[in-house]
């Protein structure tokens, strides 16, 4: 008999409430109710955008091609530019939450938005990078990244040198204190909460496994099922971000 959706909320609460090492790992689903579309599934940015834009090889090759679905993405989705900023939700604002109550030690996250930090993470992973700088392919001098610094058609530094975006392109390796830092918070956590993401994007996507492969209790947050579902998930909560997070931190606090 399927336990019901209050059940499970109830299991996925206790073992967070008793983790001594919980560990988030969120995906663009998270930022979804923060107005950023998702990568993949309804209104994804794959579906209007070829991923090849951002491709380390296609970027190094023609930049005047990447660029402006570049920028286009960031005035859209980032609200960098002149659009309003976007800001954190609920399930961001409760991931800074219990960081600061001592029930998880970090957030690993996919995304390169800001909203964690702009939600009051701290201990946090930026496995994909982020797009607070711009950095030079020729002399590695790092710009903040803004409209000033990405107005001219293809960005360059004040040395002559090409300027990628400080986010991982396809291709690019993963910061290796990312990796380190996420390699060991999946060893290490007893509890894992997987908020908004499809699991796709290796390596990122291999750090559940990771968990679980070290025992880790595993919580998934996404309205649609996943490849981690029936694989490595003890709970599988189908709701969406900001009600899901809001329930538990109810529940997690009573
Ligand atoms: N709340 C929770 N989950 C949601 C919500 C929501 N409101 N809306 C959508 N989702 C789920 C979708 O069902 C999907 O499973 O979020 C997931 C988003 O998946 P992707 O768009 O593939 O995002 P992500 O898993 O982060 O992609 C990984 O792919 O393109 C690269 O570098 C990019 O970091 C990204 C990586």
């Amino acid at each position: 008999m399927t336990a019901t959706l209050a059940e499970n909320l109830a299991r996925a609460a206790e073992a967070i409430g008793n983790a001594r090492y919980g560990v988030g790992f969120t995906g663009a689903g998270i930022s979804v109710e923060s107005g950023i579309p998702p990568f993949r599934g309804e209104g994804g940015v794959w579906n209007r955008y070829d991923p090849s834009i951002l491709d380390l090889d296609t970027f190094m090759r023609s930049p005047e091609r990447s660029w402006p679905a570049i920028k286009e993405m960031f005035t859209a989705f980032l609200g960098t530019g002149d659009r309003t900023p976007v800001e954190p939700n609920a399930a961001h604002r409760v991931l800074a939450k219990w960081e600061a109550e001592g029930r998880i030690k970090t957030v690993i996250t996919q995304n390169i938005d800001g909203l964690h930090e702009a939600a009051g993470s701290r201990n946090l992973v930026e496995f994909h990078g982020h797009c607070r700088s711009l950095v030079c392919l020729s002399c590695g001098r790092r710009l903040p990244l803004n409209a000033e610094t990405t107005a001219a058609d293809v960005p360059k530094c004040p040395c002559g040198g090409l300027l990628k975006p400080d986010f991982v392109f396809f291709g690019e390796g993963i910061p290796p204190e990312a990796l380190a830092d996420s390699d060991e918070a999946a060893r290490r956590t007893d509890c894992m909460v997987l908020v908004g993401t499809s699991g796709v994007v290796y390596p990122a996507a291999s750090l559940p496994f990771l968990a679980k492969r070290n025992g880790a209790f595993v919580v998934e947050i996404n309205p649609e099922p996943t490849s981690y579902t029936d694989a490595v998930v003890d709970v599988f909560l189908p709701l969406k971000a900001g009600e899901a997070m809001e329930r538990l931190d109810e529940l997690v606090s009573a």
